[in-house]
């Protein structure tokens, strides 16, 4: 079946008029693999499955890329097609923030740190624009990329705690070969820059080698990863799984964030006893 594609609101309700269990792909276009994964396993687990493609204004601060963020509709729309994806829902700026729109979500004090505390109000602005997409499609079921782990863990945080009766569902950072974790904005990369940009992964995949053999010292662990890297990390850190401080003797992860001329790239691993992933 072909896939619907709808652009307001009134149409998005009209494909989902009929009861069906739902899941949704909140992205922002710009498909690649780590994307066709989200959809995979969307499709796997429902009868119907709605990509949302809206590259989301507010959640791009001031001097970001918006404006260069590509947006290859065509493109993203075969992949959806591929993908099985039931219905796209690709609307404009004014149908999701008409005049007198006013509502924000506060994610709280997680929202101010690792990339929050260089992108001020982004996490609200995810949180939002999430929380307003589980409100229109009313999926069971909602899945997003690990490679974005903060996020991903503010937004399993706003559903649980609005009781927004949606499963948020991680998966896999999707890598290229050499381990660069796949990213919209990889294409902005120079050759040199896409050089540098894969000792991210080498130094977060050197951090959990030595994890996996049991060295649990903080400052340890950072070490080796800060070894392999190109360039001066924007953040390093080790947390717990739910981002909290890092307990050595509780399941952790290592993220890191750093700039590649204009482009800003993140990843992060989790480190894992007995072995790297
Ligand atoms: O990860 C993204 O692509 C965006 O932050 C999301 C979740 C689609 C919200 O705009």
């Amino acid at each position: 079946a072909r896939v619907i594609v709808t652009e307001s609101i009134a149409a998005l309700e009209g494909a989902l008029t009929r009861p069906a269990p739902t899941s949704l792909v909140p992205t922002m276009g710009a498909l690649h693999d780590g994307h066709r994964a989200l959809l995979a396993a969307a499709r796997a687990g429902h009868e119907r499955v709605v990509m949302s493609l809206f590259v989301n204004p507010s959640q791009f601060g001031a001097g970001e890329d918006l404006d260069r963020y590509p947006r290859p509709l065509e493109a993203d729309l075969a992949i959806a097609g591929n993908a099985g994806v039931d219905v796209v829902f690709a609307p404009s700026a004014s149908e999701i923030y008409p005049a007198g729109f006013a509502t924000a979500v506060d994610p709280g004090p997680l929202a101010d740190e690792l990339c929050g505390a260089s992108r001020p109000g982004h996490f609200a602005a995810v949180a939002t624009i999430v929380t307003k997409l589980f409100g229109l499609v009313r999926p069971q079921t909602a899945y997003f990329g690990a490679k974005d782990y903060q996020q991903l863990t503010i937004v399993k945080r706003t559903a649980v705690d609005l009781s927004l009766g949606v499963a948020v569902v991680g998966v896999p950072t999707v890598r290229e070969p050499d381990g660069l974790a796949l990213s919209s904005r990889n294409i902005f990369l120079s050759p040199a820059e896409r050089a540098q940009a894969r000792t991210l992964s080498a130094g977060l995949h050197a951090a959990a080698t030595i994890y996996g053999v049991g060295e649990r010292e903080a400052r340890a662990l950072t070490r080796a990863c800060r070894a392999e890297l190109a360039v001066e990390p924007e953040y390093l850190e080790l947390r717990d799984r739910e981002l909290g401080p890092y307990a050595p003797d509780r399941p952790a992860v290592l993220l890191v964030a750093s700039q590649f001329g204009t482009t800003r790239l993140i990843d992060n691993i989790l480190l894992e006893a007995g072995g790297t992933p």
